[in-house]
């Protein structure tokens, strides 16, 4: 571990332009379940009942999708940037950072110090919600006192329309600026570090490799293997908030 955590290091070093691309497993250490490690989300819930037709076309479906909502909300507001998040922000403020590509949608990369600018959310974001109809925004905590209060299925109190958190559904379209934002910034860096994906779900997925066809050195952080460990310059299988922190230590000191 240690050999390749200096591999790491090094390779930092030599950078001047770090894409950090964090999936679920960089905010389990913050206490958010991510979706396919034994527990993960998808073991509790039917990832088919969160499809975006489904909800859009059915009463029942949205009164199930709050109820999910409702439950990983808690943890999510109160969960705190964990040490791999810290680092991230650290490297950018080494100047070492070209953004951060995260598919989470926790908001924890913003709150550890990262510009909010240089956070490019593929999947969106909970702290939000707007109404499919007229667009009108809520914060996720006025929503979640609703639901509180006993609300089933929240609606727009101006229009009567569907509201929705401001995160990306399995069916629904990735918002596309920042997509192609983030292909494009990963065709162009010189390093890109995967923390915490499985790298299963497109198109995300795919962004990692577009930056080693594009030329640069790709590093993965994983707890457990991933889709693309056969592609990667350095793998590491192990805790992203150790790892990270090992890693910035080794910055620091020389
Ligand atoms: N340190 C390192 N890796 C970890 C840690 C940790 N503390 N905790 C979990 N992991 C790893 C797991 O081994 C797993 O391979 O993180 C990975 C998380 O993978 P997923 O649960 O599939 O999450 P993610 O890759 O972000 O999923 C992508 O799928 O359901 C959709 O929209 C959802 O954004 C999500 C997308």
């Amino acid at each position: 571990m240690e050999e390749l955590i200096r591999k790491i290091t090094d390779l930092i070093r030599n950078s001047q332009k770090v894409i950090v691309f964090t999936g679920a497993g960089v905010s389990t250490e913050s206490g958010i379940p991510d979706f396919r490690s034994p527990g993960g989300v998808w073991q509790k819930y039917n990832p088919e009942d969160f499809y975006y037709q489904k909800f859009i076309s059915s009463e029942e479906s949205r009164e199930k999708y709050w109820q999910m909502s409702r439950e990983f909300y808690e943890p999510l507001k109160n969960a705190q940037p964990n040490a791999a998040h810290q680092a991230v922000a650290e490297l950018e403020k080494m100047g070492k950072l070209d953004c951060v590509i995260t598919q989470n949608i926790d908001n924890l990369h913003q709150r550890a110090g990262s510009s909010p600018q240089k956070v490019i959310e593929l999947h969106g974001t909970a702290v939000s919600v707007s109404c499919l109809a007229c667009r009108k925004k809520y914060t996720r905590e006025e929503i979640q006192s609703w639901l509180v209060r006993g609300v089933k299925v929240p609606q727009c109190d101006a229009c009567g329309g569907i509201l929705k958190p401001d995160t990306v559904s399995f069916g629904q379209s990735m918002p596309a600026r920042e997509t192609e934002e983030a292909f494009h910034r990963a065709r162009n860096c010189d390093l890109f570090i995967v923390i915490g994906s499985s790298l299963v779900v497109q198109p995300a997925a795919s962004v990692p490799l577009e930056a080693k066809e594009a030329g640069a050195k790709l590093v993965i952080i994983n707890r457990e293997p991933t889709y693309h460990d056969s592609h990667a310059d350095v793998v590491i299988h192990g805790s992203a908030g150790e790892v990270m922190s090992k890693v910035l230590k080794n910055l620091k000191t020389s």
